[in-house]
């Protein structure tokens, strides 16, 4: 089987001169990223015969952007890759780019866009590339500032290539506890070839999840809400130590790698006082 990207050097380093060239005039990369940016506008929900004000989070040299530029909206495209961007200058894409690690978090001020999307590139976020890494950490500083540069009405819409579920959980956690609300769509979950993920996260309340394409039954949309409202009701109350706080951190601590006691039924339970 072959390497993820991800695995085999990180990105700034992965998508060097020679690379950004040869994906960008790849035809089979040129077909998925506009099939995938274009489906990720769909499930954004835009309004009609609108321009719209959008992000593309790991724009890359633009593949996913001249979608963006062909039904007519204005956008800012980041990307840690400086070779990627540089194809982009020379396709002389419309958007305006930004060099720049979404892991250091969203440069932009608060309530900026109307809706952000992002084609291939959230799965590099689980990965710590440095020792300084911490992908919970840098997931965090992610969502957070992505929630606060969108519009209260906005959504977010991530095609990923998730690892495993595990990956699943940590990214829709970590966007949770950030403040949105939303699931993943899986489109023809049945075939192996075709089954794409999409992160659709939303600002402005839980809203019914889109559809899944080439899907027979409603089981491949995952909705987080039910976690989300967890998390609500985990912050109204003070829950510090509580059974509920302590399965959430000891589960936060499996997901990092860390020594965790398995949870037993005195988990959490309260210790009569010694006298
Ligand atoms: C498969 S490419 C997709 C590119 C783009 N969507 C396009 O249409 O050309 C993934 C992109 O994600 C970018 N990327 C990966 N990790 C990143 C990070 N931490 N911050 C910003 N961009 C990142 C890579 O540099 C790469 O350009």
């Amino acid at each position: 089987m072959a390497r993820r990207p991800e695995h085999i050097a990180p990105p700034e380093v992965f998508y060097n001169e020679e690379e950004a060239r040869k994906y960008t005039h790849s035809s089979r990369m040129m077909d998925i990223q506009a099939q995938m940016c274009e489906r990720s506008l769909e499930l954004l929900l835009l309004p009609e015969d609108q321009s719209c004000f959008l992000l593309d989070i790991g724009c890359g040299s633009g593949l996913s952007g001249t979608v963006l530029d062909e039904q007519g909206h204005i956008w800012v495209g980041l990307d840690i890759s400086q070779a990627m961007l540089n194809v982009a200058v020379d396709r002389a894409v419309d958007g305006d780019l930004i060099h720049g690690d979404m892991g250091q978090g969203m440069p932009f001020r608060a309530g900026s866009f109307d809706g952000a999307v992002s084609i291939s590139a959230l799965q590099w976020l689980c990965n710590a590339d440095k020792k300084s890494h911490n992908p919970v950490k840098r997931l965090e500083t992610f969502f957070t500032s992505l929630f606060a540069c969108l519009s209260r009405t906005a959504r977010a819409v991530f095609q990923f290539y998730p690892e495993n579920s595990e990956q699943i959980d940590l990214l829709t956690t970590q966007a949770m506890k950030a403040g949105f609300y939303g699931g993943v769509v899986v489109d023809y979950p049945n075939s192996a070839k075709a089954k794409k993920f999409f992160l659709v996260l939303m600002t402005g309340g839980d809203m019914p999840m889109p559809k899944a394409v080439g899907a027979d039954s409603e089981n491949s949309t995952i909705s987080y809400t039910a976690q989300r409202q967890h998390f609500k009701q985990l912050r109204g109350k003070s829950l510090k130590k509580s059974r509920d706080w302590i399965l959430e951190k000891k589960e936060r601590r499996r997901r990092q790698g860390k020594d965790t006691r398995d949870d037993t039924k005195y988990t959490g339970r309260k210790r009569s006082k010694k006298f």
